[in-house]
């Protein structure tokens, strides 16, 4: 027996609907082959993939991170833009392949325009300039009479792009990216980047690197740049086959945010910032399968990955007040939720959380207490083959939850995670004021076994399964099924 208890009083902070964001990487079959199919007969005139736009739609995505990840880190903007025939192919040495640029910021800016996503650019800050990325910022958001917003209106975009949220490099500290950098010459050289991209357009929001928030790395760039930031990028990865390890890893994402946390709460405060700082998840995943290139990370994903995608959410939801931008990565064929042939396409599991939790949960977090029993869970049972250890974050309770209401207080989604292998929990939701509960609903992502897994044969083995309740009653005893998302929709009285 476990409970939920629901105090609708206790809101924990307003949820930005910006962390239900994606990314597309020019990457293996992300874009190419993925959003973006020229000649294909499932796509647009403009050469879009229109079965993966209509599933991409029903993620309800807000926002779009490109072009990268570490292709950025090589890449010259300036050669993706005007007549595709005089694009120059160059070579991609992040992944080192052959980037063709048919795909530029022209053909992004159309493709969220058409979606109705945020556009976030990512710019080089391994082998591009300062000015290159000054001049990005006046390409697409410039409204004077000069040479890059006269170049864009020239390319046929009258108007300027507004974009608002840029990067100031990926991954910096790692070894494997073009250019990295110590902490402290990141601090000096994205300073010097922040100030002249301001400057070009002072209305835009800067997106500090960070490396997964509780590195010595965030220790010095987050006070290093506190000034010039609008928000602070952590990347996670999870995974492993062993199912427990899989499952209860997202805890380094409550982690994560908890400590960058408090490195930015010290921060504002010694150097007396008013502006807050927030944290842009700009990459997170289950991912361990296909880590090398030449797999262009095509990972397929099981019921576990979708449980545990289904755990970084309700982490994302519980730390809202921090938390206020995030990027699945990445949205298609790449460690994605959507998998495309030049047929077709099917929705991977971990598509199904991320699609409730964007139609389901509402704008208010609240600060619910889960009381269930804990799952063993030893550094001897860390099969993670990540260096992250994470057996001493524990204890951890079966159940993994989250909640939210409307502003009126009468929709209420409460999103849980049974990650108990084999045992359904019974579990009773309290309410700490007398409610009556008029409706509700269950959707479940469930499957046969945590293993189970769609593909393009038996698309789905793993999907949302939706009932309705009993109601008029005060509380609602429900039975949590093993190895299952549930999300409750409860419409009070
Ligand atoms: O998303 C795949 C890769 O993971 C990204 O290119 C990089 O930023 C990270 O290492
Ligand atoms: O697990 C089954 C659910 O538990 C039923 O849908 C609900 O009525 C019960 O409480």
């Amino acid at each position: 027996m476990a409970s939920i208890n629901i105090d609708l009083a206790r809101k924990s902070g307003s949820i930005d609907r910006n962390i239900y964001g994606g990314f597309i990487e020019q990457l293996g079959r992300c874009v190419y082959g993925g959003i973006y199919e020229e000649n294909s007969p499932l796509s647009d005139e403009h050469g879009y993939r229109k079965d993966v736009m209509a599933a991409v739609r029903d993620l309800r995505t807000p926002l779009l991170r490109w072009p990268g990840g570490n292709f950025v880190s090589g890449y010259h903007w300036t050669d993706g833009i005007g007549p595709v025939e005089n694009r120059p192919p160059q070579m991609e040495l992040a992944w080192h392949s052959t980037e063709s640029n048919r795909f530029g910021t022209d053909e992004f800016m159309d493709y969220c325009r058409t979606m109705n996503v945020e556009p976030y650019i990512c710019v080089n800050m391994g082998t591009g300039t300062m000015d290159e990325a000054r001049t990005w910022v006046e390409y697409c958001n410039g409204t004077g009479n000069t040479y890059w917003a006269n170049l864009r209106r020239k390319n046929g975009h009258e108007e300027p792009y507004n974009v608002k949220y840029w990067g100031l490099g990926n991954e910096v500290y790692g070894t494997w990216q073009i250019g990295a950098m110590t902490p402290e010459d990141y601090v000096k050289k994205a300073t010097e980047f922040a100030k002249i991209m301001k400057w070009t357009d002072p209305s835009i929001k800067l997106v500090g690197c960070g490396d997964t928030g509780w590195k010595d790395w965030d220790d010095i760039v987050i006070p290093g740049l506190a000034q010039y930031i609008d928000y602070y990028s952590l990347h996670l990865y999870t995974g492993s086959d062993d199912y427990y390890s899989n499952v209860l890893a997202p805890a380094l994402a409550d982690f994560a945010l908890e400590s960058s946390r408090a490195i930015i709460d010290r921060a504002r405060y010694n150097q007396k910032i008013e502006h807050p700082i927030y944290i842009a998840y700009d990459e997170w995943n289950v991912w361990y399968r296909k880590r090398a290139a030449e797999t262009a990370l095509e990972e397929r994903y099981n019921l576990s990955d979708a449980l545990a995608v289904s755990s970084f959410l309700n982490s994302f939801i519980r730390h809202s007040d921090t938390v206020k931008l995030a990027n699945l990565a990445q949205m298609v064929n790449v460690i994605a939720p959507i998998f495309t042939s030049p047929e077709g396409l099917f929705l991977q599991t971990i598509y199904h959380p991320l699609r409730l939790f964007a139609e389901h949960m509402q704008d208010i977090a609240l600060d619910i207490h889960v009381e269930s029993e804990s799952l063993p869970f030893t550094q001897e049972q860390d099969k993670s083959p990540y260096g992250f250890p994470f057996a001493s974050l524990g204890p951890f309770k079966i159940l993994d939850a989250s909640a939210t209401c409307d502003a009126s207080g009468k929709t209420v989604t409460i999103a849980v995670v049974n990650r108990h292998r084999e045992q359904d929990l019974s579990t009773t939701l309290k309410f700490a004021d007398n409610v009556t509960i008029e409706s509700a609903y269950a959707y479940e992502v469930n499957g046969d076994n945590p293993n189970s897994e769609n593909d393009f044969e038996q698309p789905n083995e793993v999907s949302i399964q939706e009932h309705h309740l009993h109601s008029g009653e005060q509380d609602i005893t429900y039975t949590f099924p093993a190895h299952s998302l549930t999300l409750l929709r409860l419409q009070l009285a």
